[in-house]
């Protein structure tokens, strides 16, 4: 820890490059680097470098955990109910066992990811887990073979006792509904997010209310309100669908545990199996050389994982255990539902008065199901109300998923801010004007964003709701997003360099398909004047240094700071060695285009190789941390360090809506973000047509469909389960801004959730410029939007 003493007083040029920028006065560790230049200065950061594995990827030479083959390694396969709700009896494994070439059986002593009792005491003690949804996992086999595993798990024999379920939110909600747990509950978050509020109380299956940010009198808000907006929204449960499905290779041996995860955090993996196996963490090594996409779920080692461990001990090799893609549906998490009851209002002149929501959302057997912070942070309000309720029932758990909670309450709450405007006669763009006019980065940020996106989407284009006479009607709508701008506590790098010029970067963090590897590169590269590719990057790895979890759109914000702060002391130990050879100042000493010497006399210097060794040296390792944000932070929560500054963006929407059969079709997409300063800017735009794709998805096609009577998903499958293709998707055009916070050495900022958060709600704004009628219910199927059409 720094003494007050080692920090000084900098004037930092902090504002919107392009825009006004403004002399900022931050207090700053002395040892931090100075002030990073815009963009436009840099040689390689801000540049659209090349994805560095682009390569291993297209050729199928990247090995993910699915690719992972370890001599002698098995094959697991994991045994789900069958039921929704259910005692076990007895579980018979005899058979399984004796079926030939398997090697180990093993059965879950406990569940994990499901809301646990906070007293165990309510419920009689079992010698198995309670089944609370079909499709827990229950135990699992591994055998030489994967057609082994699988044939032998179909021979276990399960004895259950089954009791009453229930399903569907509102039946769950009623006092009569059998109970999913028979006592209150408690639930924490994962590195993702999610997880529940302590303490909250519980009745029948409703958890809550949690109230947090509620403040001043909204009865007297709506009294002095001109205008009252109001109305019931319903969003649906979403699952994760990424490419690769979760899992693991456990390899356990004598000295230890090695774990090959798909996970978006290996130091969880690492944390989740050190508490599960009650092992010292040195005795377990977490690797993730590719991970084939998470969006919120895949953290920790999870019960598939638990039960891949279990068999890798007891068989003595390593088995590697990949859920299909029925199970990653069913039993890894989704985005839980919700039913938003919101009402706001506001004076004629559009300024808000009150705002009202309680929402009650499912996330099945986990808790964790509310609609985000929006209502207290998005537009000032001086009177808001929020509850929100978790209504368990017999599903598959919950889980954060990009832009937890954010999503469902953006989708209603930038709606009623739609129809406020359309209430007032004004237009959605000037409203926000009006309302947003704090002084703060974030403000300015969105206030570019709705010029710039306005401009380029060609907003004054838009004509009034519901002009098309004919069937088919086109409409434009437009949402903000707003997700907290989050650093990781622990994130650590290291530098090493080698005499022969060789640089090699290690942090524990890895790349979920963001682009991790890359932009550790860029920064790099950017201090010791080198290309990105001279850079080795190592990561993925919890042999080295620790690094953040790819979650909360805090991978860029926490690593690059640490990468450039190992980068420029190892830059400027070579500059303090090179410095009497050259008869300079080391301070006078730069490292450009792959030279090191005076500036103005680059052409003439030494290559990078020859300065490290005209200067001796032949290794040099350099570790940094990255520091806290020169400015502090609003809250500190566990290792989510979040600041007063939100990240964000504006986007907007062209729909076409078919008023005789349902279909709509989402045209174009312009979205407008801000991430700091934008490190790689087309791996940004990539993050950004993901969030608007998965956006979309989300508003038009994506919905899990379980059967009452059984609790089975009926469309847990690619099939069945819609999501967009090619062809559904809109043209999608992706504006930076670059801005500069001035609150860490890099000022790069996340991108990946509020470029989800706000696609939903432009969609649904632009099908009420479409068609008059506003759409309350997601997602828009053809059943939907005809029944919001007959204004239902
Ligand atoms: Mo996440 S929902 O940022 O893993």
């Amino acid at each position: 820890m720094s003494s007050p003493d080692n920090f000084e007083s900098r004037a930092l040029l902090a504002g919107i490059v392009g825009e006004t920028m403004e002399h900022v006065t931050r207090k700053v560790p002395r040892a931090e680097p100075p002030e990073l230049p815009g963009n436009a200065e840099l040689q390689v950061v801000g540049k659209s470098v090349p994805r560095m594995d682009a390569l291993e990827k297209v050729t199928g030479r990247a090995r993910y955990t699915f690719d992972v083959q370890l001599p002698g390694m098995l094959y697991g396969r994991v045994v789900s109910s069958t039921v929704p709700h259910a005692r076990i009896k007895s579980i018979d494994t005899s058979r399984a066992a004796a079926y030939p070439g398997v090697r180990s059986v093993h059965v879950l002593e406990k569940l994990l990811m499901a809301a646990q009792l906070r007293d165990p005491g309510d419920e009689a003690k079992e010698p198995y887990p309670l089944v609370r949804f079909t499709g827990q996992p229950i135990a699992a086999i591994a055998a030489t073979t994967a057609r082994a595993a699988e044939a032998a798990a179909k021979l276990v024999r399960i004895e259950y006792e089954c009791l009453p379920h229930v399903t569907q939110l509102e039946a769950a909600m009623s006092n009569d509904a059998p109970l999913v747990f028979p006592g209150p509950t408690e639930q924490k978050a994962t590195a993702g997010g999610g997880g529940a509020a302590e303490g909250l109380p519980q009745k029948g299956n409703l958890r809550g209310p949690s109230k947090g940010g509620s403040r001043g009198d909204v009865d007297q808000g709506f009294r002095e309100a001109d205008v009252i907006v109001e109305g019931d929204y319903r969003t649906q449960v979403q699952t994760h669908v990424p490419m690769e499905t979760h899992g693991v290779v456990a390899d356990w041996r004598d000295d230890g545990l090695t774990i090959y995860a798909s996970t978006q955090h290996t130091n969880s993996v690492q944390d989740e199996a050190a508490e599960v196996f009650n092992l010292p963490k040195a005795k377990i090594r977490a690797i993730s050389d590719f991970t084939g996409g998470g969006f919120g779920a895949k953290y920790g080692i999870g019960n598939y994982g638990t039960l891949a461990i279990h068999l890798s001990r007891k068989a003595g090799a390593p088995v590697r255990l990949m859920l299909d893609r029925r199970e990653e549906h069913v039993s890894v998490g989704n985005r839980p539902s919700s039913l938003q009851r919101l009402k706001i209002g506001a004076k004629r002149d559009g300024s808000l008065t009150a705002i009202k929501m309680q929402s009650f959302g499912s996330g099945g057997v986990a808790a964790g199901a509310s609609v985000g912070s929006c209502h207290h942070g998005l537009y000032p309000c001086a009177n808001v109300s929020t509850e929100h309720f978790d209504v368990f029932t017999n599903a598959g758990p919950c889980t954060a998923m990009r832009g937890p909670g954010q999503v469902q309450g953006i989708f209603a709450f930038e709606q009623a801010i739609d129809a406020l405007a359309v209430a007032i006669d004004t237009d959605p763009i000037q409203l926000r004007e009006k309302l947003d006019t704090r002084d703060a980065d974030d403000v300015r940020a969105r206030a570019a964003e709705r010029r710039i996106g306005a401009e380029k989407f060609g907003w004054s284009r838009r004509r009034p709701a519901g002009s098309d006479a004919g069937p088919l009607k086109r409409g434009m709508g437009m949402a903000q997003s707003m997700w907290p701008y989050i650093v990781n506590r622990y994130t650590s790098c290291e530098i090493r360099i080698g005499g022969d010029g060789t640089v090699d970067a290690f942090c524990s963090t890895q790349d979920i398909g963001t682009g991790t590897k890359t932009i550790f590169a860029q920064v790099v590269a950017e201090e010791l004047g080198l290309p990105p590719d001279a850079i080795n990057v190592h990561i993925g790895d919890t042999n080295y240094p620790p690094g953040p979890p790819s979650g909360g759109s805090r991978v860029t914000s926490s690593l690059t700071p640490a990468a450039r702060n190992a980068a420029f002391a190892a830059a400027r130990d070579i500059a303090n060695k090179l410095a009497p050879l050259l008869q300079a100042k080391p301070e006078q000493i730069v490292f450009r285009h792959g030279r090191v010497g005076l500036p103005g006399q680059l052409e003439t210097s030494l290559s990078f190789a020859e300065a490290l060794q005209r200067a001796g040296i032949d290794k040099l390792v350099h570790r940094a941390d990255r520091r806290e944000d020169y400015d502090g932070y609003a809250r500190k929560a566990g290792d989510l360090y979040i600041s007063r500054q939100s990240i964000g963006g504006v986007q907007f929407a062209e729909i076409a809506v078919d008023t005789e059969t349902g279909v709509v079709k989402v045209e174009r997409v312009v979205a407008v973000h801000d991430c700091g300063r934008p490190i790689n800017p087309k791996l940004i735009e990539s993050q950004i047509f993901g969030g608007v794709i998965q956006g979309v998805s989300y508003a038009l096609y994506e919905e899990r469909h379980l059967d009452d009577a059984t609790g089975v998903q009926l469309n847990a499958n690619l099939d069945q389960y819609k999501i967009v293709g090619a062809r559904e998707t809109p043209a999608i055009e992706v504006h930076l801004i670059e801005q500069l916070g001035r609150q860490s050495s890099t000022d790069a900022r996340g991108v990946a959730e509020p470029a989800n958060v706000a696609t939903a709600a432009a969609v649904a704004n632009a099908f009420y410029n479409a068609t008059g009628k506003r759409i309350y219910t997601l997602p828009m199927t053809p059943a939907n939007v005809l029944a919001a059409l007959r204004g239902e």
